[in-house]
């Protein structure tokens, strides 16, 4: 597909042709990875952060939220419930928490290898080279690490540097994630990243971009959301949700909004050119990166189940996803990860989370996957 082609798909409005892409999508997916729908078992284990990215609930500067870490037990009785419920694999995802040390990661991940046959993805932020090094060495398998937009002005204007970088030197110049990726791929790790779709200042082109970058970046796992305006932070204030189309839109800034956007590095966009936070445009990112990147792992994401609690992790999963990432935190946790508001699953315990997603998944006639899940993406 070429460059003109991936953006009209992005701009594309008439539901006849859309049907067709969904349709491309979802043949793509069964003929590249099949009808099993594999199930990872999300353990969201410290929702402690030093760093301050303005979209985010539970960026540093959000006094509003309790900060808590799992204690070891907490995290493996969470592994055993996956194993339980015949998951393939679990995510260990947490805020950049500097505090979590990097032995302590490694001897939980030892303990989960030899008590399942779980595969182990982490979730950790931007860490040092050492740390990745001995977690893969202690048995971890893939890592997660969204680059959250391809154009760097927009990657910098919404990640403020913080104090230090994942190696304790000033954060700037930061090393671009890509080279983390790449990195993490040469460790041995199969590798996920993914997007935003709809940050303020983001661009259709933007989004072509993302696309082309997902597949020359051959990635194993493939996650994408829309932007959930989240109130506590600077992003969210600057939108508002149009009760007609349940999307977000640019809202109208107050005085000191602003301020805050002019003295920001958000590109000024039109509104033209800015993208919707919405859920067709986050379809539509599924079902094209489905197409780019036939064989690759993708979720139908918790985003896109929050901004249609009804048919969204569904509908995620008919037009180019083969995941789903069930929830596993312990429930007096759950509100307190809040990267944005309403978060799917918040008020349910891991069992009715479980229960909800093979529901979802008999109702469109898939059936939960066995064994790992492994990436194809580099399979003969
Ligand atoms: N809206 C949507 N997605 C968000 N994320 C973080 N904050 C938000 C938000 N407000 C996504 C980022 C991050 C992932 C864990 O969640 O892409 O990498």
């Amino acid at each position: 597909m070429t460059f003109d082609e991936i953006r009209g798909w992005l701009l594309e409005t008439d539901p006849v042709q859309l049907e067709s892409l969904w349709a491309a999508a979802d043949r793509t997916r069964a003929e590249n990875v099949g009808d099993q729908v594999h199930l990872r078992g999300l353990i969201e284990i410290s929702n402690i952060c030093r760093r301050q990215c303005l979209y985010c609930g539970i960026r540093a500067g959000n006094a509003d939220i309790h900060r808590y870490r799992l204690t070891e037990d907490e995290v493996l009785n969470c592994a055993r419930t996956a194993a339980k419920f015949g998951y393939g694999s679990i995510v260990i995802q947490s805020g950049e928490d500097s505090g979590l040390d990097a032995a302590w990661v490694a001897e939980i991940v030892r303990k989960i290898k030899t008590e399942t046959d779980l595969a182990i993805t982490l979730s950790l932020g931007e860490r040092s080279d050492e740390d990745w090094i001995l977690w893969k060495k202690a048995g971890a398998d893939r890592y997660l690490l969204r680059f959250e937009t391809s154009n760097a002005r927009l990657f910098k204007a919404i990640h403020p540097s913080t104090a230090k970088n994942r190696n304790g030197s000033p954060i700037e110049p930061e090393e671009p994630r890509i080279e983390m990726l790449r990195k993490l791929r040469g460790l041995g790790y199969e590798i996920g990243s993914g997007v935003m779709v709809g940050i303020p200042g983001q661009s259709y082109t933007d989004l072509v971009r993302d696309l082309q970058l997902f597949r020359d970046l051959n990635l194993d796992m493939i996650g994408l959301g829309p932007f959930l305006p989240h109130p506590n932070t600077p992003l969210g204030q600057l939108f508002e949700s149009d009760p007609e189309t349940g999307t977000y839109k640019p809202g109208q800034p107050n005085e000191e909004q602003r301020l805050f956007f002019e003295k920001s590095d958000l590109p000024a966009l039109s509104l033209k050119d800015q993208v919707s936070s919405s859920e067709l445009l986050a379809f539509k990112m599924i079902a094209l990166t489905r197409l780019l990147c036939p064989r690759s792992n993708i979720p139908s994401t918790t985003a896109i189940a929050t901004i249609d609690g009804q048919n969204g992790r569904k509908l995620g999963l008919s037009r180019g996803a083969n995941v789903v990432m069930p929830n596993l935190t312990p429930l007096q946790y759950r509100k307190d990860y809040e990267i944005y508001p309403n978060k799917a699953a918040t008020q349910q315990t891991p069992e009715q989370t479980h229960e909800q997603v093979l529901r979802h998944l008999s109702e469109i006639g898939r059936t939960p996957g066995v064994g790992r899940g492994d990436s194809r993406v580099y399979a003969n």
